[in-house]
């Protein structure tokens, strides 16, 4: 397997070093051949190490693609785009046969993919969507607006908002959150959430006391948690002083944290002010713990185990040349071309159904201790 491998590497790279020499350049279309098979590396370019769930998704890709018969390349670009950029590079250098991309910058890697495209490497988009190149071939996520509606809809349940149209009592408050500006799933977080929110907005019922409605207000740097924790800061020293936040609609675990610090050091999750409702997203090891302590009220679970044998599953067959099975054909359009995705379906999870987490195996009983 190894000597094959190998093998395959050196051709590849002799292949790429012998066009570059011409002075030409393939064009398109892997130099593999389906009948190649199996072997080659697989590089998998993932975005920062400072979240578990990245850790999980590259781990369960690398282990899930040898297992498939491929090698890996795992690299993780600490959320900076030039780092990704110069992984990527590298990847193709060394000639790797198909690259799994989840992007630190969505719309930054179209020089690197032209790269990819000319050396005849196909791509796969994972979790994240590349934006404005013809260049990525798939897309494999969960179905982003959905993680969105759930969070939405968590929130009006949970309030006990009843119908818009019968109007307000008492309005309830909430201050909104969004992820990081350059990644793409943000706006379908967002989108999805204000799509549940919208109408108790217009009702009343629902009251953003920061008036920071917009998106570009409410997005969060990187998807940090410290950033997060100083705009919550922020928000409670100006719009609340004796008024309460009833609820936060925060779209990942993290973002999650860092508003419940800043909440605990403005007094709520005490007795007599407890904390407001607070969405999240990812089923984090902290935040499900936060979740079972009674801090954090939700998340939503999408299980990189199962993004992870899905992406395998299609790269195989990109490799083989079998049909790549894909579920949706019209959404995802990245500004060039609509990327052929298949995605998966989230799960709301608050102390309810914790247990969920323990019998699909994701945690351990003892790690929710
Ligand atoms: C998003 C991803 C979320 C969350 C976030 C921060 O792109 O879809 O599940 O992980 O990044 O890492």
């Amino acid at each position: 397997m190894r000597t094959r491998t190998l093998g395959i590497t050196a051709v590849a790279a002799l292949l790429t070093f012998s066009l570059a020499a011409c002075g030409q350049e393939a064009k398109g279309g892997s130099r593999y051949k389906p009948d190649d098979g199996k072997g080659g590396t697989i590089g998998l370019a993932m975005p920062t190490k400072s979240s578990e769930r990245w850790i999980a998704d590259g781990k369960n890709m690398a282990e899930q693609f040898k297992k498939a018969g491929y090698e890996t390349d795992l690299q993780y670009g600490d959320d900076k785009v030039e780092n990704q950029v110069a992984q990527i590079e590298n990847m193709i250098t060394k000639g790797h046969r198909l690259l799994v991309v989840a992007a630190i910058n969505g719309s930054a890697l179209t020089d690197v993919l032209k790269r990819a495209h000319d050396a005849g490497i196909p791509v796969i988009s994972y979790d994240r969507l590349i934006l404005g190149t013809e260049n990525v071939d798939y897309y494999a996520s969960f179905d982003n607006e959905r993680v969105g509606r759930l969070q939405g809809q968590y929130l009006v349940d949970k309030l006990k908002l009843g119908e818009p149209e019968k109007g307000a009592g008492d309005p309830r408050s909430i201050e909104l959150f969004a992820g990081d500006p350059d990644d793409n799933n943000t706006k379908y977080f967002w989108n999805g959430a204000m799509k549940v929110l919208k109408p108790y907005f217009d009702s009343g019922q629902l009251v953003v006391r920061s008036k920071q409605t917009r998106i570009n207000q409410a997005t969060t740097l990187k998807w940090d948690g410290g950033t997060a924790q100083k705009r919550m800061d922020d928000l409670i020293s100006k719009s609340y002083g004796d008024k309460r936040v009833d609820a936060v609609l925060s779209p990942y675990d993290g973002i999650s944290i860092g508003i419940i610090s800043a909440l605990k050091s403005a007094g709520y999750g005490t007795g007599s002010e407890p904390l407001p409702v607070i969405t999240g997203q990812d089923a984090e090891l902290a935040s499900v713990k936060s979740i079972i302590r009674g801090e954090q009220t939700q998340t939503v679970f999408k299980d990189t185990r199962k993004l992870a044998a899905q992406t395998v599953k299609m790269g195989d067959a990109v490799l083989t040349g079998k049909k790549v099975q894909v579920n949706n054909t019209t959404d995802y359009h990245n500004g060039e071309k609509t990327v052929p995705a298949f995605l998966l379906k989230p799960v709301s999870v608050d102390k309810s159904n914790t247990k969920l987490l323990v019998d699909e195996g994701y945690f351990t009983a003892g790690q929710l201790k």
